[in-house]
């Protein structure tokens, strides 16, 4: 069979490279791509938001299973788009994945139906977010409600530094219409777990669990980014977490959602914070984490193919998903600067070192080719992941293999998974 990807990440590589061990997959194309992912699909030069140009696309070509990776096209309808066509394809439907495109609907939807997460306000004018913060406990989360590359979070530690995010977000449109509306969202401490999880609409099958880690600088310091590194598992997600979050918050959610005729089909996110009173919803979202999709989708037995088609046909519980009984560290190589502003153009080396070396992966996002080398194209250049038989072990090898790679401006943090060690 013929499978499209969409999107042009580390997330996008991991999903083609498992897509490709399927052996029911003749044919792998990716939307639009990047350097890496044109030596295993055919890259297509269509964006990832012109939805009718990729329908059209999938038409022509016959595709008989589309995966979207990004939330860009699943918050704008691609589903809906595709269906009306009859093609197949694997996400939610525009009116499910607000879950991720609006933080107020989301927030919404969790007090309505008794999903434990942070205590919040919305507000859709500055002034009275103003006012309300007047009286609050410090420090606050402010979110911009809409998309905003996982950087529309504000943490501030004090009144002042909340009317500046108020300002940022709601007046300046640092994140542009994101910020139409703000949430106002209590802060919580606790360690972060992210778990995906494949739905078909009625029920949810999480995967195993990843830890992200957000900020740009060692120690958890710097600006939230898009995810510097990941480890997975969580150590200190156990098994009577999980079966308490399936029973408060996986299963509530799908239930929620349908209940609401906003049936999820897709992989829903779920960002956890293991509070010391039990886990609580951080955030969801519509699609695979990334970089989790980058440690996750390397331990996965399954073939990933057979269980979108049981998503999106309504019978996953057809598949009983089988991970590997070891551990997968992903550490991000990224431009200096990131997320703010940096440089590109510069030469990758070192790529080849990974060719033919079990249990190492080198996942391209910010990378092109120019001419005979493949350059630097992003603030997230390559995801450097390995296995190991435990989190220690594969961290050691994740940190040995970004030493293969070289490249002007290359920038990591040097303790992912160091939480590993305090489990
Ligand atoms: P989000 O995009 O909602 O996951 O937020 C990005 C990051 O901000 C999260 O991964 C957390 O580290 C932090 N964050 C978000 N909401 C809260 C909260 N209510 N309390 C503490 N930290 C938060
Ligand atoms: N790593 C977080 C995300 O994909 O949103």
């Amino acid at each position: 069979m013929k499978v499209l990807v969409i999107g042009s990440g580390g997330r996008e590589h991991a999903i083609i490279k498992k897509v490709s061990m399927s052996p029911r997959v003749s044919k792998i194309y990716c939307a639009p791509g990047n350097a890496g992912i044109a030596g295993e699909a055919e890259c297509v030069d269509i964006a990832a938001r012109n939805l009718i140009g990729l329908a059209d696309f999938a038409e022509e070509r016959s595709i008989d299973l589309t995966i979207v990776g990004m939330d860009d096209p699943l918050v704008a309808g691609i589903v809906d788009v595709f269906e009306e066509r009859g093609l197949r394809i694997f996400g939610p439907r525009k009116n499910a994945a607000i879950i991720e495109g609006s933080k107020a609907f989301s927030k919404d939807l969790m007090k309505k139906y008794g999903i434990p997460s942070a205590a919040y306000e919305t507000f859709d004018n500055p002034a009275a977010a103003i006012e309300y913060l007047k009286t609050s406990r410090y420090p606050i989360v402010l979110k911009a409600d809409g998309l905003a590359l996982g950087k529309g979070v504000l943490i501030c530690a004090d009144y002042p530094e909340a009317v500046d995010g108020v300002k940022r977000i709601m007046e300046d449109k640092q994140f542009g219409s994101a910020g139409d509306c703000l949430v106002v969202e209590e802060f919580m401490t606790g360690r972060e777990v992210s778990v995906l999880a494949f739905c078909d609409g009625t029920r949810i099958a999480p995967m195993t669990s990843a830890q992200d880690h957000k900020r740009a600088k060692d120690g958890d310091k710097g600006l939230n980014t898009g995810g510097m590194g990941t480890f997975s598992p969580s150590p200190f997600y156990t098994k009577a977490i999980d079966a308490y979050c399936m029973e408060k918050i996986y299963q509530p959610t799908m239930d929620a959602m349908k209940r609401e005729g906003r049936a999820f089909v897709g992989v829903l996110f779920v960002g956890l914070m293991l509070t010391k009173d039990g886990p609580k919803v951080l955030e969801y979202n519509a699609r695979f984490g990334d970089p989790e999709a980058q440690v996750v989708l390397p331990r996965m037995k399954n073939d990933l193919v057979d269980v979108c088609e049981a998503c999106i046909d309504g019978c996953l519980d057809k598949i009983s998903l089988v991970f590997e009984e070891n551990a997968a560290v992903c550490v991000v190589l990224a431009s200096k600067g990131y997320p703010e502003h940096y440089e590109k153009g510069y030469q990758i080396n070192g790529l080849d070192k990974f060719i033919g070396k079990e249990d190492y992966y080198v996942y391209h996002a910010g990378t092109k080719r120019e001419g005979a080398s493949i350059v630097t194209n992003g603030g997230r250049v390559l995801g450097v992941t390995a296995k190991g038989k435990h989190l220690q072990e594969a961290r050691r090898k994740a940190y040995e293999a970004t030493a293969w790679i070289d490249f002007k401006n290359k920038y990591m943090r040097t303790d992912i998974g160091k939480a590993i060690d305090e489990a």
